[in-house]
């Protein structure tokens, strides 16, 4: 299966899980564990805004820095410029922080509230250089409109 052809299979099923349960929390948690567990990333999470930084939420993978301040490293800065931001080689982004010394690439996608707002960003990390492309943005755009789909509120 090409990646393309397993986010068209996978991202009916993250919509799907949103449907029934309106907790911003729970939908986080169950979106980034069938993410991670589908396509094999090394690590897939959130970081919920709160204040003036960045807070761990739901993830899947080994334990992570918890704070990020807006503007630093990949998150923040996403956060701070309000797009998606593809890093092949995070070891050449300035300010780059690493919880693992085994990531080498990333792609981090801003999450928007109702009103438009980012609430938080989903960040997902590999082991490999330049992972992420044009397809995981397209895609993943796509898949984290989901999360406020509905009844839910995210805040
Ligand atoms: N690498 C991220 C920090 C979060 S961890 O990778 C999970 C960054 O520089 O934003």
């Amino acid at each position: 299966m090409t990646k393309t052809e397993q986010y068209q299979s996978l991202l009916p099923q993250l919509r799907a899980l949103m449907a029934d349960e309106p907790d911003p929390i729970c939908r986080m948690a169950n979106f980034c564990a069938l993410l991670h567990e589908t396509m094999h990333f090394f690590w897939t999470g959130f970081y919920r805004v709160i204040g003036d930084q960045l807070v761990l939420g739901p993830f899947q993978g080994p334990i992570a820095c918890t704070r990020i301040a807006r503007g630093r490293g990949v998150c923040g800065t996403a956060w701070q410029e309000g797009r998606t931001l593809v890093v092949p080689d995070v070891h050449q982004f300035p300010g780059h922080m690493a919880c693992s010394s085994l990531s080498h690439s990333e792609i981090v996608v801003p999450v928007h509230d109702a009103q438009g707002n980012i609430c938080a960003v989903l960040d997902i990390d590999s082991t490999d250089f330049a992972t992420f492309d044009e397809t995981d943005r397209t895609f993943l755009e796509e898949a984290v409109c989901y999360l406020n789909e509905g009844t839910s509120h995210i805040s």
